[in-house]
Parts: C-alpha cells; sequence; structure tokens
C-alpha cells in the first residue's frame, strides 16, 4: 500500500544556494546529498518531520529535469508517496490503466522508484518509492497540506482514490473564492483538491490558461505563527503579516517561491 507522502521535489539552479534557505534559515539538516549520474542530477533530501523536501539540481543539460529548470524556471518538480512493495503497487497503478513513465522500478535517491505521468493524474507528477531499509525515519508531522487545482472534482477525486488511496475526509465549499477544497488525508499530509464551483469561476480561467497541476506550495504548521514571522524576517526574508486562512480556525503567512526557491513555504497556524 501506499502509505505517506515521502517527499515534494523541487528543481533549482544550485542546490548549494537553496540549502542557503532550507538547511540554514529554516532549519532542516541534509540526509542525503549525491550525484545520480544516469539522470544528471545532484539530490538532497531534507527531512521535515515523517517527510522530506527533495532538492533537484541538473548537472548536465539535455536531461528532463534540465529542460523542466529551462522552460518553468525553479519550482515544484512532483509529489513523492511511498510504499513498502513498489513492484506491486506499480502493477496495480499499470492495471488500472495509469499510464507510466517508469515501466519497472529504478534507483533513485528514495530508494527504488517510479514516476506517473501526469496526463494520468490531473497534471500532478507523481513519484512512488520504496525506500532504503537504512532511511531517516520519524514519526512527526511534517508537511501539514499541499494543494491541487483541478477541472473536474469528482474526476479528480476518483483518480488520486484510485491511485493513491486516499479518501475525501472533508469538503468545503468557499462561496467567496467560487471554490471547492476537498481534503484527502495521507498519513499526516492532506492533499487538497480545489475545483472551481461553476465554469465561470476564476479558478477555472486559470487552469484554461495553466492546465491542471500541483501549487508550489506547501503548508507546514506552526504552534506560533507570529514568532515564526519574526524569526523569518530576521534572517533578511520578506514575510507578510498574519492572515486569516481560508479554512475555519487558520491563520497563515506564505514564504515566496522566489525566495524559497520555488517552493513557496505557507506557515499555517491552528487556533
Ligand atoms: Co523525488
Amino acid at each position: 500500500m501506499i502509505d505517506r507522502l515521502h517527499h515534494v521535489g523541487i528543481v533549482v539552479h544550485s542546490a548549494d544556494d537553496a540549502l542557503g534557505f532550507y538547511r540554514d534559515i529554516m532549519g532542516l539538516e541534509v540526509a542525503v546529498d549525491e550525484v545520480v549520474e544516469e539522470q544528471g542530477v545532484r539530490g538532497v533530501l531534507l527531512p521535515l518531520g515523517e517527510n522530506e523536501i527533495e532538492l533537484l539540481e541538473p548537472v548536465q543539460p539535455d536531461t528532463g529535469v534540465a529542460r523542466y529548470l529551462e522552460t518553468r524556471g525553479q519550482t515544484l518538480h512532483h509529489f513523492c508517496f511511498s510504499t513498502d512493495d513498489i513492484r506491486t503497487e506499480l502493477a496495480r497503478v499499470r492495471d488500472l490503466g495509469i499510464e507510466l513513465i517508469d515501466q519497472e522500478p529504478r534507483y533513485g535517491l528514495a530508494g527504488e522508484i517510479a514516476f506517473l505521468h501526469p496526463r494520468s493524474m490531473h497534471g500532478v507528477l507523481v513519484e512512488l518509492a520504496q525506500p532504503r531499509p537504512d532511511a531517516h525515519h520519524s514519526d512527526a508531522k511534517g508537511i501539514d497540506h499541499l494543494a491541487v487545482r483541478v477541472a473536474d472534482y469528482e474526476a479528480a477525486k476518483a483518480r488520486w482514490n484510485e491511485v493513491v488511496g486516499v479518501e475525501e475526509s472533508n469538503r468545503f465549499d468557499v462561496e467567496a473564492a467560487e471554490i471547492i477544497i476537498g481534503q484527502f488525508p495521507i498519513s499526516q499530509t492532506v492533499i487538497e483538491l480545489i475545483a472551481p464551483a461553476s465554469p465561470d469561476a476564476p479558478l477555472a480561467k486559470i487552469i484554461e490558461e495553466q492546465r491542471e497541476g500541483a501549487f508550489p506550495v506547501a503548508a507546514v504548521e506552526v504552534a506560533d505563527l507570529d514568532t515564526e514571522i519574526a524569526r523569518y524576517r530576521a534572517a533578511g526574508l520578506d514575510v507578510p503579516d498574519a492572515e486569516v486562512g481560508t479554512l475555519p480556525g487558520t491563520r497563515r503567512s506564505t514564504i515566496s517561491a522566489e525566495q524559497s526557491f520555488g517552493l513557496g513555504i505557507q506557515l499555517l497556524e491552528y487556533v
């Protein structure tokens, strides 16, 4: 089975520069830092509770990751989910008719890995990983939630259910924004599917222009939002004042993706 979000992968120009944020300011530790020659990337894994942030820096031109960086700039690349049996999962997913990028598991930074095609996952590049036996392990909460924009809520819900095994735990109709937000927990992380409430909603136009896909933001729960905002400001970052969150009982602020190397970090406080 698929049991948790393993990591969020982001493509960066320089892993060293990105470490200046993720390690030196955010305070994460480096668990793995190596060059995977056949993929032409330097990969760095930084545990964040039970999840990780994966930095991918192309070290050769003309690889998939290098082209991604060239066309889209530093940004979110993929979500990776962990399983204890990647061969069984890959066969199961193939039998569902999901388009695979990797027909067989291969060596990757996170263990034995395989990618599913984003065409089959409403625009999200999904990696499955069977972690190395000696991999970092934590039971602490890491990423609170990730958000994906989808055109057809019911179709996306069914697909995420059959592939990743997640089920809707809550659904909010946010009338002011004309969106539907569905929450799909996996271990301590929630995948949010966000869909336009009607064909005329602003999000429907955004999806027409930018397609379906993941928002390049990861939300991390903090105990004291004001303390965190002050801490990041003291490190020289431009962090907005706290505001009321979209979902009830939350306050938030966000470190922009421009400052955190392609992945916005939303600081989220439950009040
Ligand atoms: Co990855």
